[in-house]
């Protein structure tokens, strides 16, 4: 079992990092601009930004790096994926907050907690589906599904104690 979650926690690692470290580097380039939605709604919010988009997928990426040298070069390429699909259900995980009418920061269970995962899933299966990237089995995903639930509640309570975040959540 222990293997299985290391496995677990190896294969998400660079979606991991990067939607922790999005809080990191923070700007003030929202990546709508300010838009607004049909509902007079912020689309995205100012919660969402490009400097903290692209310097978490770099660093997801440098993650990934890493790891390829523990294994195959594969890896850094399914980084790549993860990283970038993360900050993409990041982002969409956003949109959907914004439409239930809730402010940036605000708590929208499990939704928080696996947006960004979805969004890693999703471009892991395109990448398996058009470039024969690896993929994980049902368990895995089910298992990342539910390690990250904690994982993901603990460190945005440190984020919360180091003063990086209005919520503990
Ligand atoms: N962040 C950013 N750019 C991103 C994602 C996150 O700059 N693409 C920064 C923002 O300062 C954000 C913080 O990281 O406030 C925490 O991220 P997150 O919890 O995803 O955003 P929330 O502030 O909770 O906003 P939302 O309600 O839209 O999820
Ligand atoms: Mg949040």
């Amino acid at each position: 079992m222990i293997e299985l979650v290391l496995s677990a926690v190896w294969y998400i690692l660079p979606a991991y990092v990067t939607n922790s470290s999005a809080v990191l580097f923070a700007g003030k380039s929202p990546i709508d601009s300010g838009a607004k939605f049909l509902d007079g709604k912020r689309l995205l919010g100012p919660g969402k930004t490009w400097k903290g988009f692209i310097g978490a997928v770099i660093l997801g990426c440098f993650v990934g790096a890493v790891q390829a040298f523990f294994s195959t070069s594969d890896t850094f390429l399914l980084a790549i994926f993860l990283s970038v699909g993360a900050m993409f259900g990041d982002a969409v995980g956003s949109f959907v907050k914004r439409r239930l009418g809730l402010e940036r920061g605000e708590a929208a269970p499990f939704l928080d907690q696996w947006d960004f995962l979805f969004g890693a899933f999703l471009l892991n299966g395109l990448g398996a589906l058009f470039l024969d990237l690896w993929f994980p089995s049902l368990f895995l995903i089910l298992l990342v599904l539910v390690l990250t639930t904690f994982l993901h509640l603990f460190t945005n309570w440190i984020a919360y104690e180091l003063n990086l975040k209005s919520n503990p959540w």
